[in-house]
């Protein structure tokens, strides 16, 4: 009998139609294929349960959870995966808060996890772990005598060499991921950094295909770009009357960014180099506005709080600056917006403007191009450091460290004539349509099934 697939994230959605990056991709896989989803109970508890439990709408496919004390979420979650990994993944070394507690309940976790998915997962099953949070689960699998396909998917950008020396000896990420059977990563960057790791920190034998053995076991490490579900993006940019209205209420050009709050996103300098567009813009040409939603996230780690209190200061100061009695140049929204909103506001906005330090992919960069009219579209300002920058090369591409650089790139993008601007969207929606989320996912989960099963190649 064929395996089930068994998905593992920390996230996870109570309900049948979530929206946003990672768990809607997660999402729309398993109703697709079906099978098992796991992840950590929003609620933590003083007693946390022994077995997975089911959690929210089992009517697509099965939803299972496991609990987090309160020291679990402080050490496991805002600690290593989010005050140690996620900074060194983003080139953050500055912000790395070690601690030995963050250390052991991150092992801790992941050794409990492994404890409960073993009881309920059969030879035949196939694992696929996705991101930061997990990177030892296969390890602590293994050791439980799992002997099935597992799979590991990062979702952020894999971190540079030099910049693995701000974790903790204990952390390595060499040896964890050893032992799973295939690594999928965002872009071909990403694996040429993994590749390194490997040949610098192993004794590795590297084989076809990025298979690479290592020990007695292979590993295949691979670029698998996500993407999204580009026809109900189309879609919903498409719908309702909310656009008529938008419309009226926003009178001039807009220019759209949508991020959560994360010091990843280079916000601060989005919203110095608006700034300098406007001291430099031509009085007589239409208003522009920027808006930009930034959802809060980890506020209980204080580089967030402290971002939170920089952008505060810059909005104000650039509306205060460039502001008039009718026209608030840039709008800050700090909340989560309805996903149809969103998609009609992209459509709206002649600029849409994405400009991260480190980002694996960057899902808001294909939901822009997703949501424009083909007739009358859009331009595209992206950072090259965003793992979609790789494909989306006929976006308008900025050093996001560049604040003159972003500025003109605003003057461009403002002033592209209508042909040059079906031409860039036309090749950035054939890139977007390449990687639709249903694709991505159909190819992972054949790749990791293609995997020879716990392949020993004799030392
Ligand atoms: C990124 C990560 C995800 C994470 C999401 C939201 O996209 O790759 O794993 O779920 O951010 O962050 P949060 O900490 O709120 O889950």
């Amino acid at each position: 009998m064929a395996g089930r697939l068994i998905v593992i994230s920390n996230r996870i959605p109570s309900e049948a139609a979530p929206s946003g990056g990672l768990v809607f991709a997660l999402h729309e896989t398993l109703r697709k294929i079906g099978g098992v989803w796991i992840g950590s109970h929003p609620e933590t508890t003083d007693n946390p349960a022994e077995n997975l439990t089911k959690y929210g709408d089992q009517s697509e496919y099965a939803r299972l959870s496991f609990s987090l004390s309160p020291e679990d979420y402080q050490n496991f979650y805002l600690g290593f995966s989010n005050s140690v990994l996620w900074p060194v993944c983003h080139r953050r070394g500055d912000l790395v808060e070690l601690d030995r507690g963050f250390e052991r309940g991150y092992s801790a976790v992941n050794a409990r996890l492994a404890q409960q998915v073993i009881k309920i997962a059969g030879p035949e099953d196939m694992i696929w772990v996705h991101d930061y949070h997990f990177f030892p689960l296969a390890t602590e699998l293994r050791k439980l005598g799992f002997t099935g396909k597992i799979g590991f998917f990062l979702h952020i950008p894999f971190p540079a060499l030099g910049d693995m020396g701000a974790l903790p000896r204990e952390a390595n990420l060499a040896h964890w991921l050893a032992d799973y059977d295939l690594v999928g990563l965002q872009t071909r960057a990403d694996v040429a950094r993994c590749l390194e790791m490997f040949r610098a920190e192993t004794d590795s034998e590297f084989l076809m295909n990025g298979t690479i053995k290592c020990g007695a076991r292979a590993v295949a490490v691979r670029s698998f770009p996500i993407g999204i579900d580009v026809e109900t993006f189309v879609q919903a940019a498409q719908g309702g009357s909310e656009q008529d209205r938008l419309a009226d209420d926003m009178a001039g050009d807009i220019v759209i960014g949508v991020d959560r709050l994360d010091y990843s996103k280079g916000l601060p300098n989005r919203f110095r180099a608006f700034g300098r567009y406007l001291e430099t813009r031509d009085e007589r040409e239409r208003r522009v506005s920027m808006v930009q939603i930034a959802p809060p996230s980890r506020e209980e780690v204080a580089a967030y709080r402290e971002l939170r209190y920089e952008l505060e200061e810059l909005v104000g100061r650039v509306n205060g600056e460039h502001g008039e009695i009718d026209w608030t140049p840039l709008r800050y929204i700090h909340r989560n917006l309805d996903r149809d909103l969103l998609a009609r506001l992209y459509r709206r906005a002649r600029v849409g403007i994405v400009t991260p330090f480190a980002d694996g992919m960057n899902l808001v960069a294909k939901e822009y191009i997703a949501a424009q009219d083909p007739e009358d579209p859009g331009v595209l300002i992206l950072s090259h450091m965003a793992g979609a920058a790789e494909d989306l090369t006929d976006a308008i591409l900025v050093n996001p460290y560049d604040i003159e650089d972003m500025s003109e790139a605003l003057k461009t993008a403002l002033a592209l004539p209508l042909e040059e601007r079906k031409r860039r969207h036309a090749s950035c929606m054939a890139q977007v349509r390449a990687t639709d989320v249903n694709r991505w996912s159909q190819t992972y989960v054949q790749a990791l099934k293609n995997c020879a099963p716990m392949l020993v190649v004799k030392p």
